[in-house]
């Protein structure tokens, strides 16, 4: 039977051979991990030329998560995102119309930069508030495929804050009129294994990218792309050449290893840890609803308090929450997002619902009524030619009646305010300043 990428480490690490090979810390013991720490040496395998004991792990993956191929990234999914574009740009051979909205992570505008992809941006139906709650209807995707054609729809799902998509209904959508369906799952990695139908790959999409590190037990920066059953065969002789495109040529062992461990577990007991944590978080959301504490969140083991609708600006309530000994994922002045997986212990949860149960409720806030979705900024050029054109830094107040250079992102969860390429307005500079932005670059 063939090593797993855990087992070849440990092996090599035990064996006392001298490492005249990088990594430069030749398995010394200085930060605590050393030993495991490899590079791509003989019987290592190639992470984009797999063939070994990296395509197995691989392969195990893909067969926890019910993909036709699964690739895996040391770089996150800001690298499986743009090897998906890449994929389908090259699958069709030319160049490629995308439509998204606009809550898509900088990931996917970096990769529209490189691969000179001009986003077509679908704009919500509601009003809403909150800068990366920008959720999508299938209508809205149907007018945009209806009005021009499209390649492919890149839809973030579920996003930052815990919407989740109509993504079965998006799929269907696209497959009727001749798109490919790319899914930013992210966030959703444990989807899979909390019920039946909830992962993108169960529902029609093509590509899938998740962060195995954001919800799974795996090192910062391990992630995956997966390929889906029904995606054409010919994505899969793409994907890694996709990957090595814009990865670096020197993957990080440990990340592997970790996702290997993590590949060999969801084959075990992982799956019915996740369903309990599923289980758990939803006594907690119990607990709010009966409190009067709203829990926008569509994800089972997602909460996100919609502070300013109890009174609160959402950073003085992170504060708070770390006050008694709780960080939170993000907070921002609308909102605070926590996230939960299998390895919190019953302490966290109990300190949360300690917090949560004496937390005094008060009026809402009003917030500044800036409506992020109501903005539709005039496009003045593409974001490519935007970000390669010689820009400098103003303050925000001084943009207005400019063209971003930049797209201007909230640093978390980097979703843009305003594209570049786009002309700043004063609502625009509204919303910048909100998020704490005071300069911005422009043209
Ligand atoms: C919605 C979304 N997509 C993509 C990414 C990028 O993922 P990674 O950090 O694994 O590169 C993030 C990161 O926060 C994200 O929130």
């Amino acid at each position: 039977m063939q090593l797993s990428i855990c087992d070849f480490a440990e092996k090599y690490a035990a064996s006392g051979i001298s490492r005249f090979h990088m990594p430069g810390h030749k398995g010394v013991k200085l930060h605590g991990l050393e030993a495991l720490d490899l590079t791509e040496i003989k019987g290592a395998d190639f992470l984009f030329e797999a063939d070994g004991i990296i395509a197995e792990s691989e392969r195990l993956t893909a067969e926890a998560f019910g993909s036709r191929l699964s690739c895996y990234s040391a770089e996150g999914s800001s690298l499986s995102i743009k090897a998906a574009l890449c994929i389908v740009r090259q699958y069709l051979g030319r160049d490629i119309a995308v439509a998204s909205p606009r809550n898509c992570h900088r990931a996917f505008l970096n990769g529209c930069v490189l691969l000179d992809i001009d986003p077509v941006w679908i704009y919500p139906d509601s009003e809403r508030s909150l800068l990366c709650e920008c959720a999508v209807s299938p209508e809205a995707v149907e007018r945009c495929l209806d009005e021009r054609h499209i390649d492919a729809v890149y839809i973030t799902s579920p996003d930052y804050i815990g919407n989740i998509a109509a993504v079965k209904e998006i799929a269907d959508i696209c497959r009727s009129k001749g798109a490919f369906l790319i899914v930013d799952n992210a966030h959703g990695a444990y989807l899979k294994f909390a019920g039946e139908g909830l992962h993108p790959l169960e529902l029609g999409a093509d590509i899938v990218c998740d962060s195995a590190h954001k919800t799974l037990p795996v090192y910062t920066g391990g992630a995956y792309l997966h390929i889906s059953k029904t995606a054409p065969e010919g994505f899969d002789e793409l994907a890694k050449p996709a990957m090595a495109l814009f990865g670096s040529t020197s993957p990080s062992y440990l990340i592997m290893q970790s996702l290997d461990k993590c590949a060999e577990i969801l084959h075990g007991e992982l799956p019915a840890m996740i369903r309990a944590c599923c289980e758990r978080t939803a006594l907690v959301k119990e607990l709010m609803r009966q409190r009067g504490i709203p829990d926008i969140s569509k994800e089972p083991a997602k909460i996100t308090v919609a502070a300013e609708k109890i009174g609160y600006d959402g950073d003085v309530l992170a504060e708070m929450l770390r006050g008694a000994m709780i960080e939170c994922e993000y907070s921002d002045p609308g909102a605070v997002v926590l996230m939960c997986s299998p390895f919190n212990t019953e302490r966290d949860f109990a300190r949360l619902e300690d917090f949560l149960s004496s937390l005094e409720l008060r009026p809402p806030l009003t917030g500044d009524g800036a409506l992020l979705s109501e903005l539709r900024p005039e496009k003045k050029m593409s974001i490519r030619q935007a970000v390669f054109s010689a820009a400098h830094r103003i303050s925000a107040d001084e943009a207005v009646g400019r063209t971003a250079a930049r797209t201007a992102m909230s640093c978390q969860p980097s979703v843009a305010i305003v594209m570049a390429g786009e002309r700043i307005t004063p609502e625009i500079v509204k919303i910048l300043k909100r998020y704490g932005i005071s300069e911005t670059d422009v043209i």
